[in-house]
């Protein structure tokens, strides 16, 4: 899917990470992919991740779900909201919406949180670390934008919602179905229903932190290394002043770190594997585990094989023909055939395999591998 009269090049050099922008229906005939009764109803479930917010101004409350089923007629008029998390994973009309935005690579895109309110309804200004495209689907939103924030913007005193104190937007727009907003990191927003049924879709980008790729890079490493890997000083200079941590004993310290720290084959292996650790679990794993036979079957039958919308899909060129594939935490080498593979799941939901695309042993592996531990699977409702 396209936007029509939506320049990407200008777009990308202007406004992505630079400024917020308005774009004014972008998709032709709009339909909006969710009713706000399912919305409800994947608030109520277990797995789904939900929050309440009920009241506008200076007071708002916040609560978790999920939802018994009679919490939302209990709302009364007053204004409120309800935010869904990761609705793409659960409804494929929703997961289509994160189309038009492949041009951002799979491993920066986060998911499809849905929004609900009534008239008024809002979670106040606040601000996100990370680049936002929201979807006005049902209904009105008046949103106010800017300026950028950082960790010393003052916020309002909440024990649930971090919401910036004195705003001040330098820019206002109402948005009807099919406008979108877009805001990039740490851009104070505020989003107030305008009358009821207003639903939100927010398509969320990620990017790491630099403490969490440290964090995880030098947790990763540290595991490698066996206690007897130590500092050692068979030379040891005899020195005047014991209390002192020589310049040579710190530049040996510091080398121990850096040479495995700098590692760059090594880090690109671990990343691929931590992005691509899904949030949150979707259990497609066969009950009866995919075999050779089977595999050969389902191609025969013309089966479509579908991404599980969970899973994190991406790759790294290792060598010409050759591909690190990171699916869900898992890494797998592919070379050849399952290299070209590999880069097809990664770049479309849905593939669609020949008898001769099989016959690769390294592919009929790699295709097993994955639908086994339920990143992906044939999908026989049609
Ligand atoms: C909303 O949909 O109400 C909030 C979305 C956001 O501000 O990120
Ligand atoms: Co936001």
């Amino acid at each position: 899917m396209q936007f029509t009269g939506f320049d990407l090049d200008h777009f990308v050099a202007h406004y992505w990470q630079k400024q917020p922008l308005l774009i004014r229906n972008p998709w032709g005939d709009w339909q909006n992919p969710l009713e706000p009764d399912e919305l409800a109803g994947l608030a109520c479930e277990d797995d789904v991740e939900s929050r309440l917010v009920i009241g506008n101004d200076g007071n708002r409350t916040m609560e978790n779900g999920p939802f018994a089923e009679d919490r939302f007629a209990g709302l009364g008029t007053g204004p409120w909201t309800l935010l869904v998390q990761a609705v793409d994973h659960h409804v494929p009309d929703v997961a289509e919406l994160i189309a038009p935005f492949r041009f951002v690579p799979n491993w920066r895109i986060d998911d499809v949180m849905v929004s609900y309110a009534t008239d008024g309804g809002g979670v106040g200004s606040h601000y996100d670390n990370y680049d936002v495209f929201l979807v006005q689907g049902l209904g009105q939103r008046r949103w106010r934008v800017g300026p950028k924030c950082d960790s010393r913007t003052p916020l309002l005193p909440h024990d649930d919602l971090r919401l910036v104190a004195e705003f001040e937007a330098t820019d206002e727009w109402v948005l009807n179905p099919g406008d979108i907003l877009y805001v990039p990191p740490c851009y104070a927003h505020d989003g107030v229903a305008v009358g009821d049924d207003c639903m939100t879709y927010s398509i969320g980008f990620r990017a790491p932190s630099r403490s969490e790729l440290i964090e995880g890079w030098a947790e990763h490493l540290a595991e490698q290394f066996s206690d007897e890997e130590r500092y050692t000083d068979p030379d040891l200079a005899l020195q005047a002043q014991p209390g002192e941590i020589s310049e040579a004993a710190i530049a040996r310290l510091h080398d121990i770190v850096m040479e495995a720290i700098s590692d760059r084959a090594g880090f690109a292996r671990w990343f691929g594997q931590h992005n691509s650790t899904p949030k949150y679990d979707r259990d497609w794993r066969p009950e009866t585990l995919l075999d050779e036979k089977a595999l050969l079957t389902s191609v025969a039958q013309g089966l479509p094989l579908i991404r599980n919308p969970a899973s994190r899909f991406s790759f790294i060129r290792v060598g010409p023909q050759e591909n690190a594939l990171f699916v869900d935490g898992q890494s797998f080498k592919c070379e050849g055939e399952s290299a070209v593979l590999a880069e097809s799941i990664c770049a479309t939901p849905v593939i669609l395999l020949g008898h001769t695309d099989v016959q690769c042993a390294d592919v009929a592996s790699l295709l097993i591998a994955l639908v086994n531990q339920g990143s992906l699977a044939f999908d026989d409702d049609g």
